[in-house]
């Protein structure tokens, strides 16, 4: 890997090389919705399944041993990238499976009638809709905090509404549309106030800040493999051990339980308890490269890096008369932006005849884009791999856009 050593605001990374399926002349500005791969989760995959494959946790055999060491050290380097014990570490499917998990298993056992869960306007799919489902199962309601101005989660407005009955908190990290960063410490001790739980979405902010569960000081945190450099189908919950420790099983099958009889039977305890069947190993492996790799570059200086790429992208989207740039001015890796009279489809797909990969839609934010006033909005989103020549990309496509459009 090259890595370039020097002040991070001013000096792009170079890492590109490591990414195979980056072509010269593609900029790929689609990491909030999947990041590309280096070589070394690429790697780490391959010899997962050739050389090295076997099951876990059952085999007696040498091979499916390494595995299992393998499996469980992957866990560690999980837990030590978030600052938590082994013991915390779900590994799930991604960071919906995580939020069904908590909502089914946690707020579909402790919450009744009456109760009240707090979402926020900015959320994605995945953190409103698994909530709704619950809310509905046990007779609870859900408020939504506003935005600020400046389109942040308002946490002024989110301490007055708080009350005794809200009994869970879910919010996003980063949002996956504005790039907004929530002061998380702030909001778990709003949360805290009145008793409730909080569980935070980590999966845009995992590849681009350090996450330090402790130091946030929430209750659950939960993100998906595939947007830190690694595989789909591997992702993380992580919860405080008492929490994990009260909870009942969410699906059941082999390797959840203590002992299995037809008239009794008795579960592991956690994380074994959450991870039913033959679990995703060799994604788990993946992760744990991607792991290796972002901290090898180092979380600020990615921070850095794509903080700077998102100023120069919004600085020049601005001078344009008819783009209108979304979210706050240090908004992290990713930016959305809306052209008065074109579709962002259209968008889209003019940039992509110049190799310009950007995300066009609704980002599964549906409730934003109505407070928003728009149908959708254009995205770009930063990674390591990104620099200067990407936003100068970015924007030629978005001025032939003007152009064509007038
Ligand atoms: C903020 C946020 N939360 C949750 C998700 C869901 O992640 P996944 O589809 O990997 O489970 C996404 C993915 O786009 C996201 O950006």
């Amino acid at each position: 890997m090259t890595v370039v050593t020097a002040d991070p605001a001013t000096r792009p990374l170079d890492v590109v090389a490591d990414f195979p399926a980056i072509p010269a002349g593609w900029a790929y500005l689609d990491t909030a919705a999947t990041a590309q791969k280096p070589r070394a989760v690429i790697d780490a995959i391959t010899r997962g399944y050739d050389t090295d494959y076997a099951t876990v946790h059952r085999g007696v055999y040498q091979r499916s041993a390494d595995m299992t060491l393998a499996y469980e050290a992957a866990r560690d380097t999980v837990a030590r990238f978030v600052n938590a014990t082994a013991d915390e570490i779900v590994f799930v499917r991604g960071a919906t499976e995580a939020i069904n998990l908590v909502a089914q298993s946690f707020a579909g056992t402790t919450l009744n009638a009456g109760d009240r869960i707090l979402l926020s306007t900015l959320e994605h799919h995945s953190n409103i809709v698994p909530w709704q489902m619950v809310a509905e199962r046990v007779g609870a309601a859900i408020d939504v905090v506003p935005l600020t101005a400046d389109q942040r989660i308002d946490l002024d407005a989110m301490a007055r509404m708080l009350r005794p009955e809200h009994k869970l908190v879910a919010l996003a990290h980063v949002s996956n549309v504005l790039g907004s960063t929530l002061d998380v410490r702030r909001a778990s001790e709003l949360a805290h106030a009145v008793g409730a739980t909080i569980l935070i979405d980590g999966c845009q902010a995992v590849a681009r800040l350090p996450v330090d569960v402790r130091a946030l000081g929430c209750d659950f945190y939960v993100f998906s493999g595939h947007k830190l450099y690694g595989p789909t189908g591997i992702g993380v919950l992580w919860g405080r051990r008492e929490l994990l420790d009260a909870m009942p099983p969410y699906q059941g099958g082999g390797s959840m339980i203590d002992r299995v009889s037809f008239e009794r039977t008795t579960y592991a305890p956690a994380p074994t308890r959450f991870e039913a069947g033959t679990p995703h190993i060799v994604g788990a492996l993946g992760l744990a490269a991607a792991i290796d790799y972002v901290q090898a570059i180092g979380l600020e200086r990615i921070h850095a890096h794509e903080t700077a790429l998102v100023a120069q992208a919004r600085e020049a989207l601005a001078r344009i008369n008819s783009v209108r740039v979304l979210g706050p001015a240090d908004s992290a890796g990713i930016v959305s932006f809306a052209m008065e009279g074109v579709h962002p489809h259209d968008i889209g797909t003019i940039l992509d005849e110049s190799k310009v990969a950007i995300r066009a839609g609704h980002h599964c934010a549906q409730p934003l884009m109505a407070a928003l006033g728009v149908e959708a909005t254009a995205r770009a989103s930063f990674g390591v791999y990104n620099g200067p020549d990407d936003v100068a990309a970015l924007m030629a496509g978005i001025e032939r856009v003007a152009r064509i459009f007038g």
